[in-house]
């Protein structure tokens, strides 16, 4: 037993999230969070909307709105959305709490007085005619890296660089096309290279990571230049300092306040939870005798966020970058044990897009078709370590083939059969198991090992396929026995047996598969004739804040209760039922009917 964190990603609050969004950081987290609970594991699940910035400023003054309004609606449209599809989070919280404003400008004051965060003055982008500052991503221009000549002026995303406006080559305003002012100003900068050393060491110790994430993050070692952490923007985390604190035009930097909510939302769990300390059971090495880890889970985007600039913020805090230092008041904090990076999913061979039409909302989705449908899909054929395309044809073919035909059929005709001709589940024949009955059971029992050791490595594809092969193993053994035959007095004792052994099989497949597919687990766990909590579920709860701040809704949940790791025996003469289908056919016509949907 472990302590195991699980940090997901923070979705921005500037609108609901699409099903490229949740299968980057929302499903793998999920499933990898069910999976060590039931393995037994202390699990913490952490996340929240992502709430400051730019561009939510951006998108409120066009709307008409204040920021943090914006954030409201988008927050509570996240957090059903997450909640739709199982997603088992301890705390969901958002970065507007009391307790995240705290935790950020403790960690921004410690890293200062450790002498990692310098203020320097630098040239800033200024509109000509409104006279405001021209935010980094608002500006345009040609990369003075690789020439690409729509390069923003917070990053080109051709070559991926991280840029400052000022570099650009002939700067103008995506706004109206101007070019802007570039004016002296005072910011704080998180002096990056202070920590190669001790990034470079903590890699060197990674290993396990999917490779494309390692080698991506070695390479940014190779280049670390002090990055600007404070905006001249009023919506944001005040800046905790002296001649700073009171002024409404310097906020800290969005991605600077948000990674820190990893940590924070730790410590509002804990506080909520009546035991303010017990969060530094994730965060603080052996505190009661063994490590914890720490997984990050994110699409691919946000990496140099998680293996960079968080690792030195945690770094510095604890004093272990070039200039030393000490630890601040909350101690010293463990790195990230993996940064868990998805690819991207495309959409009909697009990139997602929702200015184009080329998206399918999370909400709009499970108002169509089942949460376990699309954790399904995201599960077998998501971008887990290469790009993949998500099409309604294969989504269709997926589900009805797989989901349905295999796994489906599986639960209900053992079922119903059992159901139809003893009323229970039936015992096994005193005259024993047959060497085809031991081989199955054999094989669903040794998949807890298989598919348990791929889940903890984050291998949910190849998982997910061991977990369907003794889906598959058991439909082969029903056709081969073909317990239907069986139906003479003298066979009956065999046509029990069987049964027998197919329900033990379905009942371990049904464990095997609850982290991918937890609402028909529970289902199907009912259907056997089980009681009590299979698959726990989240729920939405409307808290106060525990500091200064209005009240929100939360995401949380007691996951205690839920199936262990293991095969339990069946129980013979446990009454059955005849089921009712658990999964859905698709008619062949959704595939046009969402084509049609997708415009532009
Ligand atoms: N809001 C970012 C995104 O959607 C992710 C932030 S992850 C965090 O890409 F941990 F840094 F908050
Ligand atoms: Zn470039």
């Amino acid at each position: 037993m472990s302590h195991v964190l699980a940090a997901v990603a923070w979705p921005y609050a500037n609108g609901p999230r699409h099903i490229g969004h949740v299968s980057g950081f929302g499903v793998p987290s999920d499933v990898f969070s069910r999976y060590m609970r039931m393995a037994g594991h202390d699990v913490l699940m952490i996340s929240g909307t992502d709430e400051h910035g730019t561009p939510i400023q951006v998108q409120a003054d066009s709307e008409g709105l204040k920021p943090r309004e914006l954030a409201d609606r988008y927050n509570r449209v996240i957090v059903e959305d997450l909640h739709g599809l199982g997603l088992s989070y301890d705390l969901f919280t958002r970065t507007t709490t009391g307790n995240h404003y705290r935790v950020v400008q403790e960690l921004f004051e410690t890293l200062h007085r450790n002498g990692y965060i310098v203020a320097e003055t630098t040239l800033g982008a200024i509109s000509p005619s409104t006279g405001r500052t021209l935010p980094d991503r608002y500006i345009e221009g040609t990369c003075p890296i690789c020439g690409y000549d729509a390069a923003r002026g917070d990053q080109c995303d051709n070559c991926g660089n991280q840029l400052d406006p000022v570099q650009l080559i002939e700067p103008r305003s995506k706004i109206d096309g101007e070019t802007p002012n570039f004016v002296e100003t005072e910011h704080f900068f998180l002096d990056l290279p202070a920590f190669a050393q001790a990034l470079g060491k903590w890699l060197d110790t990674r290993d396990g990571w999917r490779p494309n994430v390692l080698r991506f993050s070695r390479n940014l070692l190779d280049d670390l230049q002090p990055r600007a952490i404070t905006r001249d923007l009023e919506w944001g985390v005040p800046i905790p300092l002296d001649g700073w604190r009171e002024r409404g035009d310097k906020r800290i930097y969005v991605w600077f306040d948000a990674v820190i909510g990893y940590l924070s939302a730790s410590i509002e769990w804990a506080r909520r939870s009546g035991d303010p300390d017990a969060w530094r059971r994730w965060w603080i090495a052996d505190t009661d005798g063994e490590d914890a880890r720490g997984y990050y889970f994110m699409g691919k985007d946000n990496i140099v966020f998680h293996s960079v600039i968080w690792p030195s913020l945690l770094l510095g805090y604890s004093g272990e970058g070039d200039h030393g230092g000490e630890p601040g008041r909350l101690g010293r904090l463990n790195l990230p044990t993996e940064v868990v990076s998805s690819e991207f999913l495309t959409m009909e061979g697009r990139k997602f897009s929702s200015s184009r039409q080329v998206v399918i909302y999370v909400r709009d989705f499970l108002a169509r078709y089942d949460a376990d449908a699309l954790r399904y899909f995201i599960a077998v054929a998501g971008p887990e370590s290469q790009d993949t395309d998500f099409t309604w044809a294969e989504f269709r073919r997926r589900n009805n083939d797989e989901l349905v035909n295999d796994w489906g059929n599986l639960v209900n005709r053992s079922i119903s059969m059992a159901a139809k001709n003893f009323g229970a589940i039936p015992p096994i024949d005193p005259a024993g198991l047959t060497a085809a009955d031991e081989a199955l059971l054999a094989t669903s029992r040794a998949a807890f090992g298989t598919v348990g050791a791929l889940i903890e490595r984050h291998r949910q594809k190849q998982a997910i396929g061991a977990a369907m092969r003794v889906v598959a193993e058991a439909n082969r053994y029903l056709s081969d026995q073909a317990p239907w035959k069986l139906k003479g007095e003298a066979d009956k004792p065999r046509m029990g047996t069987v049964l027998h052994v197919a329900l033990q099989v379905v009942a371990d497949a049904n464990t095997l598969l609850t982290p991918f597919l937890p609402h028909s687990a529970q289902k199907i766990h009912e259907l056997l004739g089980g009681t009590g909590v299979h698959a726990p579920m989240p729920r939405i709860v409307e808290v106060d804040d525990l500091d200064v701040g209005p009240a929100y809704p939360i995401l949380t949940g007691d996951y205690r209760d839920g199936a262990r790791w293991e095969s339990t025996p069946v129980e013979v003469g446990r009454p059955l039922a005849a089921p009712k289908p658990v999964f859905r056919k698709l008619d062949e016509s959704i595939v046009d009917e969402e084509l049609a949907r997708l415009t532009g």
